[in-house]
């Protein structure tokens, strides 16, 4: 069977992945060492073993905890470059990468200092391995509108170091409409605009995400298959997916792969696209979520890989002539 050797081989970009869900137990163990900062956890395997989530809240309690041990400019290129360099081996030419401020701002750690070393690492990452990256700054849901607006505020000195905004977080009781006003000023200000909606919540956050927020993709997304009307808009308007097998899985937003709603909407004629939201903490990086998710769905053949593959670069925010080249 050839299709994994595919599925490895075929240039794709990589659309929804949060950085700080790259770290690695080994580099959390290693920040914490350098930062004098305390684990409540004995070793590596002892935090590896702490990933056993139930939803979404129950990964993201222990994803913010991971976070706490990036202090410095450093860390953050440290963390990133780790990454990408991951990243390109999976032949992944362009990278459209989630961060998340607030969990670092809170701690006293300054914007500056998290664009600084996010920047320096996509511009050293495409000179070494010739990979495309850019950077989507994620408000947190769970916070206010008025906190979005205080980042927003705070990352206006760095408009040229970001090309969108986002919305990740704890999606129940959190839905888009909390962020209508910032998201408007963001679009005023030329940024991309993308929303997590439909992973744990219902089709109804996704059309909200599409009609309040002006989102451009939909970050997951996969519960629309409970929404005929919204399937056909999706298709319609070719509103690109970013789903996300491996962490639906582990956050039981589907049991197993088998009953993953992908094919469904590739046979709708949706824009999905296969990302890896947070790799070290779903148990895969990019291609291994191309890998599992096709051996356990045996309707998906060569041709959804290349659709998929080229959904990837229509909906990437790339300049048209990279777009081109890459398609
Ligand atoms: N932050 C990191 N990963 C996330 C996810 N899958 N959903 C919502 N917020 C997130
Ligand atoms: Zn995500």
């Amino acid at each position: 069977d050839h299709l994994p050797a595919l599925l490895a081989a075929i240039p794709k970009a990589e659309l929804h992945i949060h950085i700080e869900g790259s770290l690695e137990p080994e580099m959390i163990f290693a920040l914490a060492q350098r930062n004098g900062v305390h684990l409540p956890y004995d070793s590596i395997e002892a935090l590896r073993s702490a990933y056993a989530f139930t939803d979404l809240q129950s990964f993201l309690d222990i994803y913010y905890a991971g976070a706490s041990v990036l202090l410095h400019e450093q860390d953050f290129y440290d963390m990133a470059l780790a990454y990408l360099q991951r990243a390109a081996r999976d032949n992944v030419v362009r990278a459209e990468i989630f961060f998340d401020p607030q969990t670092h701002t809170a701690r006293g750690v300054a914007m500056e200092t998290v664009v600084r070393g996010l920047r320096r690492a996509c511009v050293d990452a495409h000179a070494q391995w010739g990979i495309s990256a850019a950077l989507i700054l994620s408000f947190l849901r769970h916070l206010s509108e008025e906190e979005a607006f205080e980042t927003l505020e705070q990352a206006l000195p760095f408009l040229g170091e970001f090309i969108g905004v986002g919305l990740d977080s704890s999606e129940l009781g959190h839905p888009p409409e909390k962020f209508a006003r910032v998201f408007a000023r963001c679009r005023e200000l030329g940024l991309h605009v993308v929303a997590h909606a439909g992973e744990e919540g219902p089709p109804a956050y996704v059309w909200a995400a599409l009609d309040v927020l002006g989102a451009e993709r939909i970050d997951h997304g996969v519960r629309a298959v409970q929404d005929a009307l919204l399937m056909q808009r999706l298709a319609r308007e070719r509103i690109p997916l970013t789903v996300c097998p491996l962490s639906n899985v582990k956050l039981r937003v589907f049991p197993d792969l088998a009953r993953h709603s992908l094919p469904q909407l590739l046979q709708a004629g949706l824009a999905a696209t296969i990302n890896s939201d947070d790799p070290a903490y779903f148990g895969g990086y990019i291609n291994d979520n191309f890998t599992q998710t096709f051996a356990a769905l045996p309707q998906l053949d060569a041709r959804d890989a290349w659709q998929l593959a080229h959904n990837s670069f229509a909906a990437s925010f790339a300049p048209e002539a990279d777009k081109r080249a890459w398609q």
